[in-house]
């Protein structure tokens, strides 16, 4: 039911505090300084000793696979390889022993996921599926997984889904880093509580919904939109650049902040939306020239910014903020401002946000 919401999508935005809080209930217990997954027990061993993780999935969730590429890399100190699942059965891989296969996906029957996973079994991989839909095909194709539990997700796009997933990614590399001992334990601790604040952190930034919707109705005849972060907000980007795509058929395209300079700056003028992810962390000093770069061709810039920024204030037409936190974990937070524009510029354009032309809920063939 969508209560009192005109949409499905922007019921399941307004979730996430409490998604993102059922995703962690009895799993992350910030004053023991400990974090549990249940459905991962048997399988622990082999996570912390994987000397590759290969993560497979499609669309927003391969995008939260590429927000774990950062994270388990910097955190447990794991190589991580991120595939399109589609490419991944048809592109001769390489499993090796000690390699664990990590699929995501909202639905648990998407083709492309499935089949890739089927392959990556047969060649002796270890799969763990993180899902939503509980008893979905991938779940029943793993050997382990852990249920993102954000609930029935009716709009198409997702929302509610993806910050579920970064949240189960988030626990598991923090059990993992735990356990080898590749976290300094104040730095440990100091995730968990941040990671315990992120609902209302999230809460907070849909309080201030109404700034996104008044940003949609500035932009809202863009015929194209670029969309730049680096580091751990480069998949935001991706992921920003997809919504706007699905839900206003605005073209949009994702890039690394300093990938622009070796092509996209061409498309840059007075007319071209630049939306910058930047929040405050150790590629700050970089996107702000960045956006230096893209002012001095006249391009329009909204940046997402961390609060009390003073910066990029002083160079971006719009900025939106976010409140502090672990620059790990800002995915969680500036995510939520590009669904929300990308919402209200789909229903200011008179787009069908809940149902978009030509797309499926599930994507259930190759
Ligand atoms: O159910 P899955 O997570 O496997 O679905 C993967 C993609 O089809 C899905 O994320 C799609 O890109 C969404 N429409 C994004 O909003």
């Amino acid at each position: 039911e969508k209560g009192n919401f005109e949409h499905y999508m922007l019921k399941e935005i307004f979730e996430q505090p409490k998604t993102i809080l059922d995703c962690m209930r009895g799993r992350l217990l910030a004053e023991e300084g400990k974090v549990r997954l249940g459905g991962l027990r048997e399988y622990i061993d082999q996570l912390c000793n994987a000397k590759r993780i290969i993560i497979i999935a499609c669309g927003t969730s391969l995008n939260a696979g590429m927000v774990a590429r950062y994270l388990f890399q910097e955190i447990c100190r794991i190589p991580v390889e991120v595939e399109f699942a589609s490419e991944f059965r048809y592109g001769s891989p390489v499993i090796r022993d000690g390699d664990v296969v990590v699929a995501i996906s909202q639905s648990g029957e998407t083709a492309d996921t499935l089949v890739a996973i089927e392959k990556a079994k047969e060649m002796g991989a270890i799969i763990l599926g993180i899902c939503n839909v509980v008893g979905s095909s991938i779940p029943r194709a793993s050997h382990a997984g852990v249920y993102t539990h954000a609930g029935a997700e009716i709009g198409v796009a997702s929302t509610k889904a993806f910050t579920a997933q970064l949240t189960v990614l988030y626990l598991i590399a923090l059990q993992v880093a735990k356990e080898k001992g590749t976290l300094d334990n104040e730095k440990y601790r100091s995730l968990l509580n941040e990671l315990d604040q992120i609902p209302s952190k999230v809460q907070t930034i849909l309080d201030n919904s109404y700034l996104t919707q008044s940003l949609a109705s500035l932009y809202l005849d863009a015929t194209s939109m670029i969309y730049l972060g680096r580091g751990y907000n480069f998949p935001i980007a991706l992921e920003g650049a997809l919504k706007i795509k699905e839900i206003s058929y605005i073209h949009a395209e994702g890039y690394p902040a300093a990938e622009m300079k070796h092509g996209p700056i061409a498309l840059i003028d007075e007319e071209m939306p630049v939306l910058f992810i930047a929040p405050k962390d150790h590629t700050y000093e970089k996107v702000v020239s960045n956006i230096q770069e893209v002012k001095a061709r006249k391009g329009k810039v909204i940046a997402i910014v961390t609060e009390g920024d003073v910066v990029i204030k002083s160079l971006a037409d719009h900025v939106f903020e976010i409140p502090e936190t672990d620059e790990i974990l800002t995915p969680l937070l500036t995510v939520i401002p590009l669904q929300l524009f990308a919402y209200y510029t789909g229903v200011l354009r008179g787009c069908n946000v809940d149902q978009p032309r030509n797309l499926a809920k599930s994507v259930t063939v190759e």
